[in-house]
């Protein structure tokens, strides 16, 4: 183990925890699973979950975090003082490690559209084809080819491992405090522009006037799931960076602003795409596809569409790498904690496990695309399962640990250092931890296993 690193600046901290928030999470799949489960009735109960498991599970975490100062298996054994807890952790890390390997073929695939969008291959549709069936193949050969998607993927691993290997204060804070003014002066310009569009309207409402008979478990389930995702809980990256903060940093602050960015960002990321969607006839309900399939075929059409979408793919991909360097600091001070080797050595040898992951990942979309556990593909199962299993546990459990075993008088002096007394809305929200987040999302997960589909 080395010295321990850590973060420099508030501003640092801020960029990089909502660097950690904002990602693929919410320009690829908020808005697509927005569009799957009814649009409004979806978002209300996301809002919902943020507000009110969301923003007390991220101070829960980065208090963890911080009193153990250490890495998120350890942490769980430090602050119960009995080293069982560190199983949560264990799942973490593992949860972080099965999403890492899709989360970087998913960033290959951006990096080869953006590479095509340049290069303009992508808009080439031959006259002879229907735009839509175009960009379906132009898809399927993407991943059939194999060896397209893994280039592009390893060059986005490998980018976030010269970030990670750099450390906390050199690395993680200072790029991500380059990129995230990039991601949201990039993301103006292309919401100034959405809001043009004739579909504006019909997104807006769309997305806002929520049909409450939609509302079913299985919107339940999966809106909840989707915020802890969006919002990196689940998954020890908010223990890891909280181990990182110093103790004059107002947590609960933290936790306010990093919900409300990543919130912020997932709606105009619906308001983005949905007019365009709308304008130009597509089905909102096309999935994870969505973004590869359809969007460009509105770019297709939209005047200048090919300068939009080149905006585009280079703001998901700054989203993507400023989540992967979470991702990846999760395993990296884990792994350093726990050994001899230097953090470089650490980081590449993460980088070079986790890239088998992705290649396994990206043969089971292309060549090896004939396995199939009921029905999914590899990358599928590994999204559902963390999605709806791990993610969901390690968040229950990181409750439970901080409000019965640590318990609520040490969780708010911990929060209390460099923030204010507990207020009444404080309590309330450590009563929502104690008492009311393990039993609803138990519940929810005991469902989802039974096959409550309605
Ligand atoms: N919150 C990220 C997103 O919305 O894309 C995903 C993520 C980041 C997952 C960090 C896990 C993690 F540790």
């Amino acid at each position: 183990m080395n010295s321990r690193d850590g973060f420099n600046s508030k501003l640092g901290i801020i960029a990089a925890a909502a660097g950690s928030a904002i990602g693929l999470g919410n320009i690829w799949k908020f808005p697509y699973m927005a569009g799957q489960f009814g649009g409004g009735a979806f978002i209300l109960i996301y809002i919902l979950a943020i507000i009110l498991m969301g923003y007390p599970l991220i101070y829960c975490e980065f208090a963890l975090g911080r009193k153990a100062k250490s890495n998120a298996v350890d942490t769980y054994g430090i602050v119960t003082q009995n080293k069982k807890w560190n199983i949560i952790g264990y799942i973490g890390v593992g949860t972080v490690f099965l999403i890492t390997t899709f989360y970087m073929m998913i960033t290959g695939w951006v990096i080869y559209y953006l590479w095509h969008s340049i290069t303009g291959n992508l808009y080439t549709v031959p006259e002879s084809v229907q735009a839509t069936e175009y960009f379906a193949q132009f898809f399927t050969q993407m991943n059939s080819s194999m060896w397209a998607p893994l280039i592009f993927a390893l060059i986005a691993i490998c980018l976030t491992g010269w970030v990670n290997a750099k450390g906390i204060g050199e690395g993680v804070e200072k790029y991500s405090k380059i990129m995230m003014p990039i991601l949201f002066i990039i993301f103006i310009i292309l919401i100034v522009y959405s809001m043009t569009l004739d579909g504006f309207k019909e997104a807006f409402n769309f997305l806002f006037k929520p049909d409450l008979s939609a509302i079913t478990p299985t919107v339940i389930i999966s809106a909840i799931g989707q915020a802890f995702f969006s919002l990196s809980i689940g998954m020890g990256a908010l223990v890891t960076y909280g181990s990182y903060i110093s103790e004059k940093e107002d947590l609960r602050q933290l936790a306010t602003q990093v919900s409300i960015a990543d919130t912020i960002i997932a709606l105009f990321a619906g308001l983005l795409i949905f007019p365009a969607v709308f304008t130009y006839n597509l089905e909102p309900t096309a999935g994870p596809s969505l973004i590869f399939i359809s969007l460009p075929e509105v770019f297709l059409k939209m005047p200048g569409g090919r300068i939009f979408s080149i905006l585009f793919f280079v703001l998901i991909i700054v989203a993507a790498i400023t989540s992967m360097i979470s991702m990846l600091e999760i395993m990296v001070t884990f792994v350093d904690e726990r050994t001899k080797l230097s953090r470089k050595s650490v980081t590449w040898l993460i980088v070079f496990v986790v890239s088998i992951g992705g290649m396994i990942n990206i043969a089971g979309e292309g060549p090896l695309s004939f396995i199939k556990f009921s029905g999914k593909t590899i990358f599928e199962c590994l999204d559902y399962f963390t999605n709806n299993i791990t993610i969901p546990l390690v968040a229950v459990l990181t409750a439970v640990v901080a409000t019965w075993i640590w318990k609520i008088p040490n969780l708010n002096k911990e929060l209390t250092l460099g923030g204010r007394n507990a207020t009444k809305s404080d309590h309330f929200f450590n009563l929502l931890l104690k008492w009311v987040i393990p039993p609803t999302i138990i519940i929810l997960m005991v469902a989802l296993l039974l096959g409550v589909q309605a």
